[in-house]
């Protein structure tokens, strides 16, 4: 059977993106944020699974205000890189796996969780940023890809409790698997940000600290917290966070395992407007 061996959640900001594709990581402004994720890209080479489930929100790129899924599967054999306005990022496309991609639409709509299947989809740098932090810049990426993308770019947002729900769901679909497939689960995007408006600029610390805390040890409770809150207290941008929750559903010790062990856990300010926020997690067997 396919097993899930670790989640890990990072931040997207395509600035992040940028400063890799232009050669600027070094430079002093953003060398400490490189610095945060070097040591996942040793456990990454170590640790490398045959698939990462990767939860972002599609930034009107591949979807328009004309059509708005909550939560979309990306079934397709491969995903090209989306053109955000000044070319598509030179990163390698996507290459999926759509058998296990149809496995989970089956097992997750079956769970009553109502998901588009996306058999054609451009990916923008919500996807491709979290790859480049935890690969680099390889010729191809080292693994496939299943994009999941959700809505919180557009309300109605789904609430942080069903997507809690969602990755328990998305667990069952993946230990039902029939081939012994090692799969990552990832959710990105936040942390605090909000990008418009009298608030621009907006970074919560103590916030964004409370919910990678409370992430790691009592993510039940942590699911109940309103979307009012995180838009509140974390911009309007920083509602992006309850992508992280799907992740954390998908961890063993909510279906009654051991607690996973924290792996990295990393947080930084500035990128761009955004707080940057990492943390690996791994299952313990
Ligand atoms: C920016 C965009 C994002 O999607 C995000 O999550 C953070 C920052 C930006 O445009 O700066
Ligand atoms: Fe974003």
């Amino acid at each position: 059977m396919a097993r899930i061996t670790a989640s890990v959640y990072s931040s997207h900001v395509p600035a992040i993106g940028a400063a890799i594709d232009l050669g600027k990581t070094s430079e002093p402004y953003w060398q400490p944020l490189f610095a945060g994720y070097e040591k996942s890209r040793r456990w990454m080479e170590e640790n490398r699974p045959d698939v990462v489930f990767l939860i972002y929100n599609d930034h009107a790129s591949a979807f328009s205000l004309e059509i708005v899924p909550t939560f979309a599967i990306g079934t397709a054999e491969r995903f090209p890189i989306a053109d955000e306005g000044w070319g598509p990022r030179p990163v390698p496309e996507v290459i999926g796996h759509p058998e296990l991609a149809s496995h989970i639409a089956q097992s997750v709509i079956q769970q009553d969780f109502d998901l588009t299947v996306v058999n054609h989809m451009a990916v923008d740098h919500g996807l491709t940023v979290p790859l480049s932090l935890l690969f680099g810049q390889p010729p191809a990426w080292p693994v496939k890809v299943i994009p999941f993308a959700v809505n919180v770019v557009l309300y109605p947002v789904p609430s942080g409790r069903r997507c809690f729900a969602l990755g328990q769901a998305i667990r069952r679909a993946i230990e039902s698997f029939d081939e012994p497939l090692t799969v990552q689960i990832w959710g990105t995007g936040g942390m605090s940000h909000q990008l418009q408006g009298p608030r621009a600029g907006l970074i919560n610390r103590e916030w964004d600290m409370q919910f990678m805390d409370r992430l790691i040890a009592e993510p039940d409770k942590l699911a109940e917290v309103p979307h009012i809150e995180y838009v509140r207290e974390a911009g309007s941008e920083g509602i992006e966070l309850v992508m992280w929750l799907i992740a954390r559903g998908a961890m063993s010790d909510v279906a009654g395992g051991p607690p996973p062990r924290v792996v990295h856990r990393f947080y930084h300010v500035p990128a761009s407007n955004t707080a940057v926020g990492h943390l690996i997690l791994e299952n313990v067997q």
